[in-house]
């Protein structure tokens, strides 16, 4: 089996695992999910509804909050404002998408992506149910997704990331589609960094949260190299020897809209703007008149 195979194969055990938990529900049940015990655990109070303030949920449709699986409460983490765009990266029966659409308010819109139809489904008809109008569910994968460049200004996530086989795309495509000067505000399973991949995989497995989670560095570094800045990862809870609930908060950097000294424009239209045939149009107010000598680079000299 090469890599990629073994990816496809993990992945579609966590399709099945939360097309069965979506069923579950569907069919008159709660779901169950992520654990330390090796397979699947009743969600306690440390995974599902229970992690959600019963007043923030109260009157949300009840198929939601049964279908509720993650890790912490994303919306309290992301300090979502009013016409705000949020992106929840694995959303499932939809209750962080439902909790963050009414916090933005009808200028503001919360998209979900799922890749379980099950998921989705049952996501779309919880959205019906609780008569909102600005959501969105999105089928897709957090490794490639759905969505425009610079096109949300927050993504939350709740108990995903540690599910994805592909870990650097879903961060790079996190940072893709945030707009510049986005945030993210994610719960998620964290290991300590000193306990190894082996013993993660000992401790719980890939479907139920536990053996893909990241360690607190890994996720730092991770980060990091997707571009983010002011990453922290926050352990809340233990839930699992050595394995955390964790907040995780990072910032991707607001674009550089001043111009550099000596040029006139940021620095990826510097190359234009320093064109001797370009001075009179780019440079505007900001020329001078060393500037608009042919020979010399940049607005100002
Ligand atoms: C533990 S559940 C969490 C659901 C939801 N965030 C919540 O708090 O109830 C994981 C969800 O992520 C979805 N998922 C897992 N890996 C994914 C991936 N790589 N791309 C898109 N969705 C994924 C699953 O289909 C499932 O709905």
């Amino acid at each position: 089996m090469t890599d990629t195979d073994t990816q496809a194969a993990v992945r579609e055990q966590v399709r099945a695992r939360y097309a069965a938990a979506a069923q579950a529900v569907t069919g008159g049940g709660e779901a169950s999910c992520c654990g330390p015990a090796g397979e699947v655990i009743e969600v306690d109070e440390r995974f599902g509804a229970g992690l959600y303030d019963p007043a923030s949920t109260e009157d949300l449709p009840e198929e939601a909050v049964l279908a509720s699986l993650g890790c912490g409460n994303p919306i309290a983490v992301a300090d979502l404002h009013e016409g705000e765009r949020v992106l929840d990266l694995g959303s499932g029966g939809g209750i962080d998408v439902l909790l963050s659409a009414r916090r933005v308010g009808p200028a503001g819109f919360a998209y979900g992506v799922d890749m379980t139809d099950e998921m989705l489904e049952l996501a779309r008809a919880n959205a019906a149910k609780a008569g909102a109008t600005n959501v969105e569910f999105r089928k897709g994968a957090i490794e490639e997704l759905p969505l425009d460049d610079a096109s949300v200004d927050v993504v939350i996530s709740n108990c995903v990331v540690n599910l994805s086989t592909d870990k650097p795309a879903a961060l790079a495509e996190t940072f893709r589609v945030l707009t510049p000067g986005g945030r993210i505000g994610i719960s998620d399973v964290v290991a300590a960094d000193d306990v190894s991949l082996a013993e993660r995989a000992r401790r719980g497995s890939y479907v139920g949260c536990i053996a893909g989670a990241l360690s607190r560095s890994e996720y730092l570094e991770g980060l990091a190299a997707a571009g983010f800045t002011d990453a922290s990862v926050t352990f809340t809870h233990q839930v699992a020897p050595g394995l955390h609930d964790a907040i995780v908060r990072a910032t991707k950097p607001a674009e550089v809209s001043a111009p550099a000294a000596g040029l006139c424009c940021a620095p990826a239209e510097a190359a234009t703007c320093c064109e001797p045939s370009a001075k009179a149009s780019c440079c505007g107010a900001e020329a001078t008149p060393s500037a608009r000598v042919a020979s010399s680079c940049g607005c100002r000299s």
